[in-house]
């Protein structure tokens, strides 16, 4: 038994980290100390935590001593270096970024669909990729039921998929744009707001897919098991919505299913809300997912132009079940199953 564990947030002053924070005081995971953590720039800073403040503290070989499980949302390059550290110092990492995710001794876990996965971590246990959770955690019941062989993945991606900067230049873009004035970007390479953006993340050494795109193909892999068989193809765009991201599937099954017994399946999976009547405008929205941890799947027919094939609509909380809800969830699990602690004798994955 714990009286509670003392639990770092990395990245504390961030569109995630503050995201974390909120979670963590709602959900049950046992807490005896929250230690916040930011840059150099923002240390000092209070940030809102169970109805009280918490000040933030930059990453030291000091600072980091003594914690138990540490939750990570600071980018790749922080993860890249202070995981292994925050693993050598004693604590079990939970990260956010895309550095570990792809590591063949880091597990990617999403507690409905591959939590047994955890039991191999060496210290650092991943969290998949935003649009990645939202469409695996509703095409999971799917693949164990009739089998996937294929999807075609097209993404409608909020902002705050891009953290607090992107908000902030989606809201001072739209008031330039409605004021008749020429919007700045900076974040994004064109005005994000009145606009979509068939670019999510980079295009990196001449792939004509970008870096997101890769992440939805490469992650959904691992998570389900998979490996090349289960063809994929994505298409992400960057929309200017707040919070909350939109994925069109189309899935091709081995065996046959309809749409009644797909929307039947759903329905009785975790973490799954089927929202689905669309003769009644009733189906999921950005709008209606943010806040919520489920996913919410809607607008679920037969492809008419293959065999086999359904189209579902996929909505969630890119902050919420897609980054802070599922790292917390994954702490849930390690607590629940002894596995909060570095396993023995196991050195810390290597960057
Ligand atoms: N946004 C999403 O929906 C989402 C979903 C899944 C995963 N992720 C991943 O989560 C990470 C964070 O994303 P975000 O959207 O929260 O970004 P963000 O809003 O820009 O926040 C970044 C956070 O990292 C902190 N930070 C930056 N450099 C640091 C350093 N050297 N040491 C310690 N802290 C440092 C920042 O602190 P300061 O205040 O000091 O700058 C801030 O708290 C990224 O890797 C992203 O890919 C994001």
């Amino acid at each position: 038994m714990t009286d509670g564990y003392r639990v770092g947030v990395v990245g504390a002053t961030g569109a995630v980290g503050s995201t974390i924070l909120e979670v963590l005081a709602e959900r049950s995971l046992p807490v005896r100390e929250v230690v916040p953590f930011s840059s150099e720039r923002s240390a000092g800073t209070r940030v809102p935590f169970a109805g009280g403040e918490v000040e933030c503290r930059p990453l030291s070989g000091e600072s980091i001593q003594g914690l138990d499980i540490v939750l990570s949302s600071a980018g790749g390059a922080v993860s890249a270096e202070w995981a292994p550290r925050l693993v050598e110092a004693g604590a079990v990492v939970v990260d956010n970024t895309s550095f570990w995710r792809m590591h063949e001794e880091v597990p990617l876990v999403i507690p409905e669909v591959n939590p047994d996965d955890a039991a191999g971590h060496r210290g650092i246990v991943a969290n998949p990729n935003c649009t990645t959770m939202q469409t695996v955690v509703a095409l999971a019941p799917i693949w164990r039921e009739a089998g996937i062989e294929r999807l075609v993945a097209s993404t409608y991606q909020s902002v705050s998929g891009t953290g607090r900067n992107a908000v902030e230049e989606l809201n001072a873009q739209s008031k330039a744009v409605l004021d008749g004035d020429a919007p700045h970007a900076e974040v994004y390479p064109h005005p994000i707001a009145f606009n979509v953006l068939p670019q999510v993340e980079t295009f990196k050494d001449g792939d004509d897919y970008t870096t997101e795109e890769r992440k939805v193909m490469a992650e959904t892999r691992k998570i389900l098991g998979a490996g090349e068989e289960l063809r994929i193809s994505a298409t992400c765009a960057r929309v200017p919505v707040i919070a909350g991201h939109s994925v069109s599937a189309n899935v091709q099954t081995r065996d046959p299913l309809s749409p009644e017994q797909c929307r039947e399946l759903l329905a009785a999976a975790p973490g799954i809300v089927v929202m689905d009547d669309p003769a009644q405008g009733i189906y999921p929205l950005p709008t209606a997912a943010a806040g919520r941890d489920e996913v919410l799947v809607g607008r679920i027919r037969r492809d008419p132009s293959q065999e086999n094939t359904l189209n579902l609509w996929i909505v969630g909380d890119n902050l919420r079940k897609g980054a802070a809800t599922n790292a917390v969830q994954v702490a849930e699990l390690l607590h629940e199953r002894g596995l909060v602690g570095v396993p023995e004798g196991a050195a810390a994955p290597a960057a």
